[in-house]
């Protein structure tokens, strides 16, 4: 059979156009896109975010620094971070553009659907169709946020993630985050950090709800003392307007409370966006919420389709989606899977910063793994000191027996960073003694990792 492509992908996101720059390597590939290529990760998620991030950085440690004898006045100017924002964000998309010409991947602009087995349907903007037959697809349509259906959440004034990315004008007064997930925190971080009053409400009893209980409630007596309001075990019932503001109405064992607001940003979690991206003869790939069933190689049950990212569920981050695309693309052709992928690290923006990789103690227990834990407290660390980056602790999980480490917790100055050593020496079963061994430079973040596994 002669098809149009060897591999085509939907989606442009950090799953399918690395997976395409992986695939033009095998074969003539094509990627479809009906909006910007970056997907949610470039356009609406992580760049953006941490690109206004950097700027509240700024704004904050400027606000804070007359502390360090340096004095200054801070003016933010919303418009004008979200236009850097603009630029950075066409930056990066002309990098991946010009990478998927470099490659000779085919950009196709439209809406992706797969009519029938190797078959996909483009249509444009202006509604013309065209049909592309490939000998594999890909799917790697990633997510969008879940808006539930909690009255009031329709009303001017609630937004979504993608919305606040671009709220221009003046910064809000009071800013009222539902769901202490990994999106609350990182916005109450961001609009703290640029002047607003933020309160953050969550159901469960703390907050981060899946990462390690230590770190949620670490984050929150941070918060806390920065002046971020924190409610947990608070489940919000409804929004209403009141006096020309919103009202945010929670639950806690007090009863109803409520809370004024100007922006209420629903952070509850995020859906897969596969409605509609199949023909109903193939519609047996799906699976609860709208999730896609996949194999370990990533293949459907339908011959020839294979679905990667938030798609398919598990650890929903850009670089899963990016390991998955290029682990399915060598797998489709034959070859072993060039990633592992039991030793994901997880990354969280907040002051301090949050990252995870492994197992966690309790989860080790769980799996009736014997383990110690070292912790080792950042105020000896040198570096965060002089940087004035405050309290904060790395914490090591290592195998009982024989010391190999099995998982790290980290809740510091530049944990984001910091974790990458952590997940090289995790995925290479590497034990404490061997981390403690190797010298570390002085002075930086980087050596409390050897003096925690000491
Ligand atoms: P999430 O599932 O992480 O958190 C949502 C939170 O909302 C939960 O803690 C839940 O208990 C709470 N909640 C739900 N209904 C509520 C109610 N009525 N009242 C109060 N609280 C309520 O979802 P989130 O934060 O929207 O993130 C979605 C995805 O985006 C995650 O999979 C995350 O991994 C990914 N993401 C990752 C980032 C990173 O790695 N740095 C950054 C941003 C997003």
């Amino acid at each position: 059979m002669n098809y149009d492509y060897d591999l085509i992908i939907i989606g442009a996101g950090p799953g399918g156009y690395e997976a395409a720059f992986d695939a033009a390597k095998y074969g003539k590939t094509a990627v479809v896109e009906a909006d910007k290529v970056g997907g949610t990760c470039l356009n609406r998620g992580c760049i953006p975010t941490k690109t206004i991030m950097h700027a509240s950085e700024i704004a904050r440690e400027a606000r804070e620094s007359a502390s360090l004898g340096v004095h200054a006045d801070v003016d933010v100017d919303l418009d004008e971070v979200c236009d850097r924002k603009e630029s950075v964000l066409a930056t990066l998309r002309d990098g991946i553009e010009g990478g998927l010409k470099r490659s000779k991947v085919d950009l196709l602009r439209g809406r992706g659907f797969v009519s029938a087995p190797h078959t996909v349907v483009i249509t444009s903007e202006d509604g013309t169709e065209e049909t592309k037959t490939a000998k594999n697809i890909l799917l790697a349509t990633g997510s969008h946020p879940f808006i539930p259906p909690i009255p009031g959440a329709d009303l001017p004034g609630v937004v979504d993630s993608t919305a606040l990315l671009n709220l221009k004008g003046e910064v809000p007064q009071d800013l009222v985050i539902i769901g202490g997930g990994v999106i609350g925190v990182e916005f109450a971080t961001v609009y703290h950090g640029f002047g607003s009053g933020i309160s953050v409400i969550e159901a469960m009893d703390h907050l981060l709800p899946p990462c390690d209980k230590e770190l949620g409630r670490s984050l929150k007596t941070a918060f806390q003392k920065n002046g971020i309001d924190v409610f947990t075990k608070s489940p919000v019932s409804r929004i209403e307007q009141k006096d020309g503001r919103l009202s945010v109405v929670y639950t806690d064992k007090n009863g109803e409370q409520e809370i004024p607001a100007d922006i209420v940003l629903m952070a509850v979690g995020r859906r897969p966006t596969s409605e509609g991206l199949v023909a109903e003869e193939l519609s047996h790939i799906y699976r609860e919420k709208g999730y896609i069933s996949v194999n370990e190689n990533y293949q459907t049950e339908v011959e020839g389709l294979y679905a990667i990212g938030d798609l398919i569920g598990g650890i929903e981050l850009a670089h899963v989606a990016t390991a998955e695309g290029r682990n399915a693309v060598a797998l489709m052709n034959g070859e072993k899977a060039p990633i592992r992928m039991e030793t994901v690290p997880s990354c969280i923006y907040t002051v301090p910063e949050i990252a995870e990789v492994g197992l966690t103690a309790d989860q080790a227990k769980e799996e009736g793994i014997a383990v110690i834990t070292k912790k080792y407290a950042m105020g000896a660390n040198g570096k965060t000191v002089l940087s004035d980056l405050g309290r904060g602790f790395i914490k090591l999980v290592a195998r009982e027996e024989d010391h190999v480490l099995v998982g790290a917790q980290l809740f510091c100055g530049r944990a984001t960073d910091l974790v990458g050593e952590l997940a090289i020496a995790i995925s290479n079963d590497l034990t404490l003694e061997d981390v403690a061994s190797t010298v570390h430079p002085h002075p930086t973040f980087v050596e409390a990792i050897a003096e925690a596994a000491r």
